[in-house]
Order: structure tokens, then C-alpha cells, then sequence
């Protein structure tokens, strides 16, 4: 993918404050709602796709899960969630990459994107994840993912995005997982405005 996008996200992440930006939440609530649901064990792989300096890597660490990774393409972002945790961020694997060149060292057991697959916007580009996650996640396994929807917004933080249905999301990934539970959240933004978010779980077939 071009280093413009990257360039875009290392700037947003210097540039602004976390309470700058639409997507920012003090605590993921739907996020940890999914995660509840599927008791995983406190020795899974879990991933949080373009986690950027999200609080999601926090309560992960709070509910004691050993083997954490946070992914992004800004390592800005990476660091700033690395900085807020101060000795914690010992305790998570960190990883500066495209999505779409990630080469997994490990399969995990829960997959979480929050607001960063929606800015996939090829279909060149939403394959190579699809595959990726195909690849990464183990049979059985949770793979959650929050888009804007069809209600939500076009652009976020100046890019395109691609608005989902449950029907559209589940397509994309119909071919290796199993649809378990959509939800629509109205997440209320930093400017007192609201974005409408899908969040579907799927399972590995
Ligand atoms: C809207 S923010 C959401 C951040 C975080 N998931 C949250 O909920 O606070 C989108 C994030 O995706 C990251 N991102 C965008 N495109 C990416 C890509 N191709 N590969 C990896 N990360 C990407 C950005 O750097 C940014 O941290």
C-alpha cells in the first residue's frame, strides 16, 4: 500500500491528542462486551488490528491475558499507547505494519479491528486482509470487526472509508467464517457528535 497512507497516520498521531480524533473512546465498551462473550482462555493470542493507541490493549492487560498484540501502521500510535502504559506495555507484543503485508508469527484466537478495516477500500486490498485473517486465525477461533455502517459517515480522519451491512460484512468473510452476532452502536464522538458503527463476531470454520 502507498507510504502516503502511512505518512497520513504516523502525522494524525503526532498532530493530535487522543481526544482530537472522532474514533477515540476512553473505554471500548462494545469492544469488551464482544471479548466477554467468549471467555477465552488467559492464554490466547489476541490481536487488536490497527489498535492505535486505543484503551482496548488496557483492559486486556487489566483481565490478566498473557499473550497480547496490537498492530497498527503508525508506530506513533504505537508509541503513544506504549507511553501511557508505562512498564505494562512489557506485557504486549507490538507490531508497526500495514495489515496488508502482515506476515503472523503466531494464529490467534480472537481477532479485533476497530475502525481500521473500513479503510480498505480496493478490492485488492480488502482480499489481501481477508486472506491474511483466513490465514491467522484458528479454526474455531473469534474474528470481530467494527466499521462504520451503512448510516455512518464516508471519510474518517480525512480518508475514504467503506460503510458496511451485516449482509456486506458477512459476505467479505463467508468463505472461511461463520457469522455469530452483529451489532449497530452509536458511538458518540469527542465533539459531542454521533457515528454509527457495525460490529459483527464471526467464528473460523
Ligand atoms: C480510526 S483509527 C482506530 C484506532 C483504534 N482501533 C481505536 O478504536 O481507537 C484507525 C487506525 O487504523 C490504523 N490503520 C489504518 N490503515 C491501516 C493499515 N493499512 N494497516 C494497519 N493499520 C492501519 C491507523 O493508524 C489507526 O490507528
Amino acid at each position: 500500500m502507498s507510504s502516503k497512507i502511512k505518512e497520513h497516520w504516523e502525522k494524525v498521531f503526532t498532530s493530535k491528542t487522543e481526544d482530537e480524533v472522532s474514533w477515540f473512546q476512553p473505554y471500548p465498551k462494545t469492544s469488551v462486551e464482544f471479548l466477554e462473550l467468549f471467555n477465552l482462555p488467559i492464554d490466547a493470542n489476541i490481536i487488536d488490528i490497527g489498535g492505535g493507541d486505543s484503551h482496548l490493549v488496557d483492559v486486556l492487560i487489566e483481565k490478566g491475558y498473557s499473550n497480547i498484540y496490537v498492530l497498527d501502521i503508525s508506530e506513533n500510535a504505537l508509541n503513544r499507547a506504549k507511553q501511557r502504559l508505562g512498564d505494562e506495555a512489557n506485557k504486549v507484543h507490538w507490531i508497526v505494519s500495514d495489515v496488508t503485508e502482515f506476515k503472523p508469527g503466531v494464529r490467534f484466537d480472537y481477532w479485533h479491528d476497530r475502525a481500521a478495516f473500513h479503510f480498505l477500500t480496493t478490492k485488492e486490498n480488502i482480499d489481501k486482509y481477508v486472506g491474511i485473517a483466513e490465514k491467522a486465525i484458528n479454526k474455531n477461533a473469534y474474528l470481530i470487526l467494527g466499521t462504520f455502517s451503512e448510516q455512518g459517515p464516508d471519510k474518517c480522519s480525512g480518508l475514504e472509508v467503506k460503510q458496511y451491512s451485516e449482509a456486506s460484512m458477512s459476505h467479505r468473510f463467508e468463505k472461511s467464517f461463520k457469522r455469530i452476532k452483529c451489532i449497530t452502536e452509536k458511538h458518540l464522538t469527542p465533539f459531542n457528535t454521533t457515528q454509527d458503527f457495525l460490529f459483527c463476531s464471526f467464528q473460523k470454520k
